[in-house]
């Protein structure tokens, strides 16, 4: 069966008008970059890339070698295309300016380069994730206020899995698509035509081993969901955890689901980033008609205040969502 590659779907999304020739090759570059991590994390310990740098980012975290290098490989493939006005990423504490010698561009990127950095070492699904804002006129080096705009403004926003395929999940506002790596041609092909989230599930997706810090919204949604039949909700649930947040939210796109890592007692303001991980997450989830919420806001309302802030995350299913925003409200 013949597919479309990535080029030809957005050569098809430039004539509709619903991306500038310059977003489509600010795409190409950044899948471009993600076929390169993919293949080293299929080399795994052969490439000698997994285990730890020895250095911390900003969140104070041990960064691994894998994350240094897919920061670097999405840096190289950018930075000189002349599309970018700076980027941020998680592995950076502040936006990385565009050196002297390169052009510069209209765009502002915005990644984690490798997301779900505990499951490298032991053959998990990780991945990427990336969001693309416009650059605010006339700014020569954008600063930090620059990049402080609502995930409602973002013009494309993608995640790749690297998993037994190597998948990816792209919007440019117009529904959510999905690719997958075809690895003898070295690019992309289009495997989804129209990602669409089932609006009910029965199954969620969150950190049980947190549920003495959760909220009391949270906590009655848990406990309604483990009652199963019996309970309230008058039906059995199950559960999945990958711990990657990249694989959880895939399959919460394909079958369905609800995925939650709330704010709690512990981790006040939530434990996932805003800027790179739950905008871009979340307007690829609306586009594929899901929902995504803090528990009282719509994520992509949310004014950002800081560039790594994070954010209490429940995604996916849309009578989900909205069952345990009630809760939030009542
Ligand atoms: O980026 C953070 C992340 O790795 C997500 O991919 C994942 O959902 C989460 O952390 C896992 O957290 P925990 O280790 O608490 O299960």
């Amino acid at each position: 069966m013949h597919h479309k590659s990535l080029s030809q779907y957005l050569a098809e999304q430039v004539l509709a008008g619903a991306v500038t020739p310059e977003l489509k090759q600010l795409i190409e570059r950044v899948a471009g970059a993600c076929v390169a991590i993919g293949a080293l994390v299929a080399k795994g310990a052969v490439a000698d890339i997994l285990g730890s740098a020895g250095t911390e980012n900003v969140q104070g975290e041990m960064q691994k070698l894998l994350d240094v290098v897919s920061n670097n490989l999405l840096i190289e493939a950018t930075e000189s295309s002349g599309l970018l006005a700076a980027l941020v990423s998680e592995e950076m504490e502040e936006p990385y300016q565009i050196p002297e010698a390169h052009p510069k561009g209209p765009y502002l990127l915005l990644f984690d380069p490798l997301d779900g950095s505990s499951n490298i070492d032991v053959n998990i699904s990780i991945g990427t994730i990336f969001s693309v804002l416009e650059c605010p006129k006339g700014l020569s080096k954008p600063d930090t206020a620059a990049f402080l705009q609502p995930g409602s403004k973002q013009l494309a926003a993608g995640f790749v899995v690297y998993g037994p395929s190597t998948l990816m999940v792209l919007t440019v506002g117009r529904g959510a698509v999905g690719f997958t790596l075809d690895r003898d041609a070295g690019f992309f092909v289009l495997t989804q035509e129209k990602v669409s989230i089932p609006v009910d599930t029965s199954e969620f997706a969150i950190n049980a081993s947190n549920m003495r810090n959760w909220e009391p919204p949270v906590r009655r949604y848990i406990d309604e969901c483990l009652a199963g039949k019996t309970g309230a909700r008058g039906r059995d649930f199950n559960m999945r955890w990958v711990a990657s947040m990249v694989a959880d939210v895939y399959r919460t796109l394909w079958r369905g689901g609800i995925f939650m890592y709330p704010k709690d007692a512990k981790n006040k303001e939530g434990r996932l980033r805003l800027m790179y991980e739950a905008n871009p997450m979340s307007f690829i989830v609306e586009q594929a008609g899901g929902a995504a919420t803090d528990g009282c806001r719509r994520i992509l309302d949310i004014q950002p205040t800081g560039l790594h802030q994070r954010v209490g995350v429940i995604l996916g299913s849309k009578n989900e969502v909205e069952h345990v925003s009630a809760y939030h409200k009542a």
